[in-house]
């Protein structure tokens, strides 16, 4: 879709789209440089209030993947004009608190009328020039650690269908309501090479935006990646999102798969995720004290998921 479009070079943009990049970066006149993303979608749940801050959080998230800090955001929104008023104030009322809670103002926005509800924030914010995280710079011999658990795709699709209620959804609806500002907080210590937060193209779709940007190839051990309990119990059913379907069908031969590997376990790698966690490339010498710190911060699900090697692709393996 996006090729063919015309070159948008300019000497202060230091970010565009050219790698699959979170967000923009931008140099100011000023010399301080801001980061700006914007991202909307249809409900994922029920509950108007989550929806609204589920779709804050996620907004928020590709500032904390670049290491950035939001300082405000606007709101984009279509809302079917034939639900009541108090159904869509309770969606803003979500993503307001989760501005609040993130420490910035939502300044306006943009609302058309439309069939189907989405919702999203457009946010700004700033990085230091000189430390924001990337795509580009995971190196051989790096670790890959993952923030949250994977299954949010298969899980909210369930729970749409009715296959699961929203008791056996809610701990992975508190983990997309969670914001990755303690996960970036803590890793912010550390020399983190690469850095990208897990969305709509999975696990591994976001994993192979960094190989690929980063000209390095990757390994995951299904064994260390940690899955909602609710989303292991599914997939052996395979009603996996057409998104998750994609991703698996776009990445294709870049991805290989150790034989003797559940099949539906590798499947969740694929899931596509809302409101994912952070995915971020450091120093092996580095992971023991990054884990523990991201523990002692409250984020027990961030574990150790794999390697960083010379050459290309990605490698599933025990
Ligand atoms: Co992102
Ligand atoms: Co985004
Ligand atoms: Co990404």
């Amino acid at each position: 879709m996006l090729s063919g479009l015309p070159n948008m070079n300019d000497v202060n943009l230091l970010v565009g789209f050219s790698h699959a990049d979170d967000a923009a970066v931008y140099r100011l006149p000023s010399g301080e440089t801001i980061v700006q993303t914007v991202d909307f979608f249809t409900p994922v749940v029920d509950d108007p209030y989550e929806y609204g801050a589920i779709a804050a959080a996620n907004s928020l998230s590709d500032i904390y993947a670049m290491n950035g800090r939001p300082l405000f955001a606007l709101n984009i929104a279509c809302f079917p004009k034939q639900y009541p008023a108090e159904l869509w104030r309770e969606v803003l009322r979500g993503g307001a608190e989760k501005a609040i809670e993130a420490g910035i103002p939502i300044a306006g926005g943009h609302t058309v009328d439309d069939m189907e509800p989405k919702y999203g924030l457009v946010v700004t914010g700033i990085v230091d020039p000189n430390n924001f995280w990337t795509n580009i710079g995971a190196q051989a011999g790096d670790a890959i650690i993952l923030t949250k658990p994977i299954g949010t795709g298969l899980i909210t699709t369930a729970l749409k269908n009715g296959d699961v209620d929203s008791k056996d959804a809610r701990e992975a609806i508190e983990a997309m309501k969670t914001l990755n500002r303690a996960a970036q907080t803590v890793l912010s210590g550390f020399d983190v090479h690469a850095c990208t937060d897990i969305t709509g193209n999975g696990l591994l779709g976001h994993a192979a935006e960094v190989a690929k940007a980063s000209k390095v190839r990757l390994e995951f051990s299904l064994t260390k990646v940690p899955f909602f309990a609710t989303a292991l119990r599914l997939a052996p059913d395979g009603k996996f999102p057409g998104g998750s379907r994609a991703n698996r069908r776009y990445l294709g031969d870049y991805v290989s798969v150790a034989e003797r590997l559940p099949e539906d376990q590798v499947w969740l790698l694929f899931d596509s995720q809302t409101s994912g966690g952070l995915l971020a490339f450091l120093p092996k010498s580095q992971l023991e004290e990054a884990l523990t710190q991201l523990h002692a911060a409250g984020i027990a699900s961030a574990a150790h998921v794999g390697w960083v090697h010379h050459g290309s692709g990605i490698e599933i393996v025990k």
